[in-house]
């Protein structure tokens, strides 16, 4: 193993995220970045065990101002970064804020991803590779959604989003709107950032129906966690789609630590590429979903904390 190869996961406590945490480890060093101590620490002991390498960074990542100084952290460990997944997500029932006082599932899935990579980008060498995950939610003609009732995203703008603010006609299902805009700017945004910076490579993946895991666990409707955790993994029009933490994980290795040249690909749960959305192809709107969040980032920080609630009050 090149122990100073290195890859950076965000998220690797639970799900999706520690399969490929795991996964990863047979390839070269971990960086673990995630917002609770004491579930990194089983992480990395859990690598550590098996005779491979990690390394833990403690970052809560709708913090932009954390996602800021993380990457400063990562950035002088001395090893070679060839590859990041962003992979930390959520999908709240019930709205909150981050500490900018963005939308929390918007600022989780999006912003901080979004931050973190720009702010590793510089670091990494030519031809490392920056994989997001994504999730087909966000297109509203993905016939599995919107046979359940989700609407796809419902974007408005960057700015709105943030605001926690979504157009209207959307899902019933609580929290599913803000979950699928965040998708879709994750998949428009890393397309833009491929056409943009060829040096480096952008994909995304679709990690499937996956269950098993924390996603949704903390919503009180148990509809929503009966549907997400056993209907959809079981149904026919559902079950093709179907996924456990480790198939996952070993589709999302196996790209993040791919040699070939691709960039720009949406990968689908079983490693294929797959088509998001009529919007999210459309490449006027992945710049202007770019170049909106990096305005967005800027003036969040150059304002400090709570940056909406300060402009408002
Ligand atoms: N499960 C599915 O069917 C499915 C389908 C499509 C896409 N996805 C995507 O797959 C990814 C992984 O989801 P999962 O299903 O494996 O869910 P999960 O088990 O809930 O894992 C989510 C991970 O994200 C971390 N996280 C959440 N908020 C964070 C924050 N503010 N700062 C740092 N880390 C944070 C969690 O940390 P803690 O342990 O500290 O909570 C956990 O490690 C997400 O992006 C999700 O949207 C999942």
């Amino acid at each position: 193993m090149e122990t100073k190869k290195a890859y950076v996961i965000t998220g690797p406590t639970s799900g999706i995220g520690y399969e490929t945490a795991l996964e990863l480890a047979k390839f070269g060093t971990v960086i673990l970045v995630g917002r609770n101590p004491e579930k990194l620490q089983r992480v990395q002991k859990a690598i550590e065990n098996a005779g491979q390498k990690a390394v833990s960074v403690i970052c809560d990542i709708s913090d932009i101002t954390a996602v800021k100084r993380a990457a400063q952290q990562i950035a002088h460990l001395g090893l070679t970064v060839h590859g990041l997944l962003n992979n930390a997500g959520i999908m709240p029932q019930k709205a909150a804020k981050s500490a900018q006082g963005f939308d929390l599932t918007f600022a989780t899935n999006y912003l901080g991803a979004f931050a973190l990579t720009e702010a590793l980008a510089p670091h990494l060498p030519d031809g490392a590779n920056l994989v997001f995950v994504g999730s087909a939610v966000e297109d509203p003609e993905r016939k599995p959604a919107k046979m359940v009732g989700i609407k796809g995203a419902r974007f408005i703008s960057v700015e709105a989003s943030a605001r926690g603010e979504w157009k209207p006609g959307g899902s019933k299902i609580a929290g599913i709107d803000a979950y699928a805009t965040s998708k879709l700017c994750v998949l428009a945004a890393a397309m833009a950032l491929a056409r943009e910076t060829t040096r480096l490579r952008f994909n995304v993946v679709e990690p499937g129906i996956t269950r098993g895991t924390a996603l949704g666990a903390e919503s009180t409707n148990a509809f929503v966690r009966f549907m997400f955790g056993h209907i959809m993994a079981m149904l026919p029009p559902f079950s093709r789609y179907s996924s456990t933490p480790k198939k996952s994980a070993k589709v999302i290795a196996g790209i993040l630590v791919d040699k070939p040249s691709q960039t720009g690909v949406y990968y689908d749960e079983k490693g294929r590429p797959m088509q998001g959305s009529e919007l999210s192809r459309d490449t006027s709107f992945q710049d202007l979903v770019v170049a909106e969040t990096r305005s967005l980032l800027v003036k969040a920080i150059a304002g400090g904390q709570e940056y909406f609630q300060q402009k408002n009050t």
